[in-house]
């Protein structure tokens, strides 16, 4: 059987902001293949305005990943099948924290295998004390003034810090 080059899956998402359930997914993923690319979708699921622009969200993820080789971030338009045809990626990863996050996952990987019956998804549990955590949660508690320090990484937190000024929610 013909080796294809090392192992890449692709892990996307809106990242808005990447949280260390995020960061913690990406390295996890590391254990099954030999790189990640992270992938940041320009429009957010929903179609709601992202929080950041798509040059910040990816400058986030580029600071929090700086020095890991393995670990490549990157931002895509467009159907996300199309992006890994183009990539050659035959692997997606996404993190599943409990039920209430199936449903939602499920609708997507089926839908995507219609549209790229080759890609196959993997979902990964993060850790547990980080199971609670989403990106929402994290911009809501910045924006009303709360302590993220906890749940993203400093340079993250700078951002944070900039985008919702000490609670005024601007
Ligand atoms: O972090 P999120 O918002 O849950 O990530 C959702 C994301 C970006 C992975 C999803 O919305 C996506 O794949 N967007 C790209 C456009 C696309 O392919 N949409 C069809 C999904 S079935």
């Amino acid at each position: 059987m013909r080796r294809r080059g090392k192992s890449a899956v692709l892990y996307p998402g809106s990242f808005d902001p990447v949280t260390l359930g995020h960061e913690d997914i990406a390295r996890r993923t590391l254990k099954v293949a030999d790189r990640v690319i992270v992938a940041v979708a320009e429009s957010s699921s929903g179609g709601r305005a992202p929080a950041f622009p798509l040059g910040d969200r990816l400058e986030m993820l580029r600071e929090v990943f700086a020095g890991e080789a393995a670990i490549e971030c990157v931002s895509f338009g467009g159907l996300l099948v199309d992006f890994a045809r183009a990539r050659d990626v035959r692997a997606v990863v996404r993190g599943l924290r409990a039920v209430s996050d199936f449903e939602y996952e499920f609708q997507m990987a089926q839908m995507n295998r219609e549209l790229h019956p080759d890609l196959e998804f993997i979902f990964l549990t993060p850790d547990a004390r980080l199971s609670f955590l989403s990106a929402s949660l994290v911009r809501e508690v910045a924006r009303l003034g709360g302590d993220v320090s906890p749940f993203v990484s400093p340079s993250v937190l700078r951002r944070l810090e900039q985008r919702f000024r000490a609670g005024t929610g601007q």
